[in-house]
């Protein structure tokens, strides 16, 4: 065991982890390996980015040949081709017209890029007042300060209180009283998306850029849209010129049976963020995928002139643009994307089978995404939920906790039978805790 005390872990309780340490040795498929010997049964695809299993056998030989061919080039005036070929196969996956592509490292840098072409695309469109941005409570949309700020997560805030301004937040759209024990999409909760008539009027149409929601809420504990939600906001923003971004660094690639939400729910947004599944999790990249006349109206002006003043050093990493590629291949040869459409059925009726377990106040899911929600202790929230996660990982099973909520993202290789054992094991682990 290594010492444990330089590394500063994030978005974790360290003085805790350390006196309780659990550390991955190795990964195959649906599982993990510990350092003291244990198989752990993963139903979090890592943290939903390894929607193909862990350490696919094609993946890992496409990341070693391409380290052993290309280590790095920069993307600033230079390339290397696989990165134009991951653009656009991913182009090809999107819905048509978002078709242009930045590169990025990561959801959070793929959500402040997002937020900046909208930004910077008023500007070269003649409507330079638009700097307002609007998300929405309980979205999370990364660590950076673009994606804090639209964000509506309040412990992922409070601790720093400067945040971009000329930020507004919609309601999110959990209302247990109405929604919960919802089977898919809520019937409740369309007329949600209408409290943005009520932000546009409150400041003005000219002032708003951009609104970006989640088109399913993750992090915030799998918080699927009402019917008729996502299509209402798209036309309030058409209405009135706002671009409507898709943060979908969850639900592409897979997670919804489908190669995109957009693309599932039929609603198209303007620009769309990808991360974590477009390298199955193998190297860190994430990607936005933008309107091609967005892209268009950029590029004027002398031709040796750089169009948008923004980019990462790793932008379309060689290692990450080969993981990409395997990936994209292993989801179109395995069939994956209709796999988990043929297996959200399955996961569904599992997951609602925990309905009577003991705590559950609500069970939802879409996909091959899906929560249980606990009762909060009294005068202790997520304590609950932490207890249960530790229950499960001593049966074996790697659940993820939100909050007071339970998360299961399982790998879209998931089998009926794996789906049983992650749902037994929960209704133990929920038994055993008080
Ligand atoms: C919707 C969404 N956006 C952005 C992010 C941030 O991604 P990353 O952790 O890769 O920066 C996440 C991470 O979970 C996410 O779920």
């Amino acid at each position: 065991m290594p010492d444990l005390s330089a590394y500063w872990m994030p978005f974790t309780a360290n003085r805790y982890f350390k006196s309780h340490p659990v550390l991955m040795e190795s990964a195959a498929g649906m599982y993990y390996r510990t350092v003291d010997g244990r198989e752990l049964l993963d139903a979090i695809a890592g943290l939903w980015c390894c929607n193909a299993g862990h350490c696919h056998p094609r993946i890992t030989a496409a990341v070693q040949a391409q380290a052993e061919r290309l280590d790095y080039a920069t993307a600033f005036q230079l390339g290397h081709p696989d990165a134009f070929r991951v653009a656009d196969r991913l182009a090809a996956l999107a819905p048509a017209g978002l078709n242009r592509v930045f590169f990025t490292n990561s959801g959070s840098e793929a959500v402040d890029t997002a937020l900046k072409i909208a930004l910077a695309w008023h500007q070269v469109n003649g409507e330079p007042g638009r700097t307002r941005l609007i998300g929405r409570e309980r979205g999370y949309h990364g660590a950076g300060f673009g994606g804090i700020s639209v964000g509506g997560i309040d412990a992922n805030r409070r601790q720093f209180r400067a945040l971009l301004p000329g930020v507004d937040h919609l309601p999110h759209t959990h209302a247990p009283e109405h929604n919960a024990f919802s089977r898919g999409q809520p019937a409740w909760g369309a007329h949600l998306a209408d409290q943005l008539e009520e932000l546009i009027a409150r400041h003005d149409p000219a002032t708003i850029a951009a609104v970006i929601v989640e088109p399913v809420a993750g992090s915030a504990g799998v918080l699927v849209p009402p019917v008729g939600y996502l299509e209402k906001l798209r036309e309030i923003c058409n209405r009135h010129g706002i671009l409507l971004i898709f943060d979908e660094v969850i639900t592409a690639l897979g997670r919804l049976g489908a190669s995109s939400a957009a693309e599932f729910f039929g609603v198209r947004p303007d620009l769309m963020t990808v991360a974590k599944a477009l390298t199955n999790g193998a190297v860190p990249m994430g990607a936005v995928l933008v309107d091609q006349r967005i892209y268009d109206d950029f590029m004027h002006g002398p031709e040796r002139t750089i169009e948008l003043f923004h980019g990462y050093t790793y932008s379309g990493h060689p290692l990450a643009a080969a993981a990409a590629l395997a990936a994209l291949d292993v989801y179109a040869d395995e069939g994956l994307f209709a796999r988990a459409a043929a297996l959200a059925p399955v996961f569904e009726a599992a997951l609602h089978e925990l309905a009577d377990a003991p705590h559950v106040i609500d069970v939802r899911n879409l996909g091959l995404m899906g929560a249980v929600e606990l009762e909060p202790r009294p005068g202790a929230p997520t304590q609950r939920a932490l207890d249960v996660f530790r229950a499960a990982l001593d049966a074996g099973v790697l659940v993820r906790t939100t909050g007071d909520s339970i998360a299961l993202t399982p790998s879209l290789i998931v089998t009926e039978a794996q789906i049983q054992e992650i749902t037994h094991a929960l209704r133990r682990a929920l038994e055993r805790v008080d």
